[in-house]
């Protein structure tokens, strides 16, 4: 692909209506779930961005046949692969999402372990160890997570989360799904994606209950069939809509999410001063006052979400006062910093926490995005900032956002994509 930098001019307020797109984290377990069935499953409203492309291009490894956008179809009748090639891992952690359902239908699996990423070591020995909780046995050969069952039916079993994980809470539910007996999930995640997960699974012919709650019981059934689904709107993506209508004093509605999706930001927004109205059609954000400095602390679910830390900091380099943020769930959120302070942001980070001193103003500057969260808060500096903020990288934004620059830009935005040099390390 190639090299690409967003343009953005600084100092326009945000103004009108925007409609969420579907949610990435929903769409990537929803596809690996087809896996668990054979034959044709319809997904709509899936995310046109990077992330479900690779995950699509995983499927069709795996002999499934995905077309159409809109609405996805996904056949698996063919799918009879039991191995993902490290090149996609690699590309996208969240490949490993296909290592529970291809363990609990084919006895087997081989998934190269995801290696570190930018935001933090981000293991993945809970999935393993809930794994052998229901009987797998599993082996590291090569790099490569060499996983199978002996007897090729996984058993249903008590298991502890130690670590509240989404993709490990997912990976056990779907491969409980096909378990003989019983499996009771402890210290599960409580994402909405978690509670979407289940009701697809449910509408296969799974027998899942508790989900959205810490404790999660699977009484697991001989066979799945597939499924017609619409996919739950992504509440990172309206988050982030509500904070570029914060930081750019804009008044915004954004549509098509509900508000329950999205509590923990809105709270946190009422907090810095920003009005937010929740009505059936949507959120509308209004800041019409100065930024008031405000404490933030990420959690899983229903807490304020890691996802939108990098760009709440933004929030806070704009409020009159000092602001702290606290990361508790990745041990690197915090790569966009250097390059806020560029834009003249007074930001000094600890470890896991930032304390920002708001500055009020920002101005424009050549900036460099490390990673989809960390490109999305650099360019709502740049719309907040003085002048004209190249966001290097700008590529890393597709992995998770669908369009986001013709939203921003039928909100009055001015932003454009432009050819970009290669950047060197
Ligand atoms: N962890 C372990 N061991 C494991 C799994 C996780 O120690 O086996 C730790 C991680 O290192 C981390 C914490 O547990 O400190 C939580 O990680 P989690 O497993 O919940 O993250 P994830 O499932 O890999 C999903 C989202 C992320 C989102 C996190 C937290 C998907 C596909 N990804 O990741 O989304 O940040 O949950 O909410 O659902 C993004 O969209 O940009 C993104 C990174």
């Amino acid at each position: 692909m190639t090299a690409q930098k967003l343009v953005v001019r600084g100092g326009v307020r945000l103004k009108g209506e925007v409609q969420v797109s579907g949610g990435k984290n929903a769409a990537l377990p929803l596809l690996a779930a087809t896996l668990l069935a054979s034959g044709r499953s319809q997904l709509r409203n899936l995310p046109q961005v990077g992330d479900v492309a690779t995950m699509s291009a995983l499927l069709r490894h795996l002999g499934g046949d995905v077309s159409g956008s809109r609405v996805t179809v996904v056949d698996t009748s063919a799918a009879d692969g039991r191995e993902a090639p490290y090149p996609l891992v690699r590309a996208m952690r969240a490949s490993v999402l296909v290592l529970g359902p291809l363990l609990a239908r084919h006895g087997e699996a081989r998934v190269p372990l995801p290696g570190g990423c930018v935001i933090g070591p981000r293991p993945i020995d809970e999935h393993c160890r809930g794994l052998t909780a229901l009987g797998a046995e599993i082996a590291l050969e090569g790099g490569v997570i060499v996983a199978h069952v002996p007897g090729q039916r996984l058993r249903g079993a008590s298991h502890r989360f130690a670590v509240t994980t989404v993709t490990g809470t997912e990976t056990l539910m779907m491969a409980a799904a096909l378990a003989r007996g019983r499996t009771t999930l402890e210290n599960a995640a409580r994402e909405p994606e978690i509670e979407e997960l289940a009701r697809v699974l449910n509408k296969m012919g799974a027998r899942i209950s508790g989900a959205g709650t810490a404790t999660i019981a699977i009484d697991g059934v001989s066979a799945l069939h597939p499924v017609e689904h619409t996919v739950l709107p992504d509440r990172i993506e309206a988050g982030t809509l509500m904070l570029a209508a914060a930081v750019t004093r804009g008044d915004v509605l954004v549509r098509g999410c509900e508000t329950s999706l999205v509590e923990a930001v809105s709270e946190k927004l009422r907090d810095a001063g920003v009005e937010i109205t929740d009505g059936s059609d949507g959120v509308r954000v209004r800041a019409r006052q100065t930024l008031r400095p405000t404490d933030v602390t990420t959690r899983p679910h229903p807490g304020f979400p890691t996802d939108l830390a990098p760009l709440f900091t933004v929030v806070m380099a704009l409020a009159k006062g000092q602001s702290v943020l606290t990361e508790s769930v990745f041990e690197r959120r915090f790569h966009h910093v250097p390059e806020l302070q560029r834009m003249g942001a007074d930001i000094v980070v600890d470890g896991r926490t930032a304390v920002v001193h708001g500055t009020a103003r920002l101005s424009g500057a050549p900036v460099v995005a490390t990673d989809v969260r960390a490109a999305a808060a650099l360019l709502l500096a740049g719309l907040a900032a003085e002048g004209t903020t190249e966001v290097s990288q700008a590529t890393a934004l597709d992995r998770g956002y669908e369009g986001l620059d013709k939203k921003l830009r039928a909100l009055g935005a001015d932003l454009r994509r432009a050819p970009a040099p290669e950047m060197i390390a």
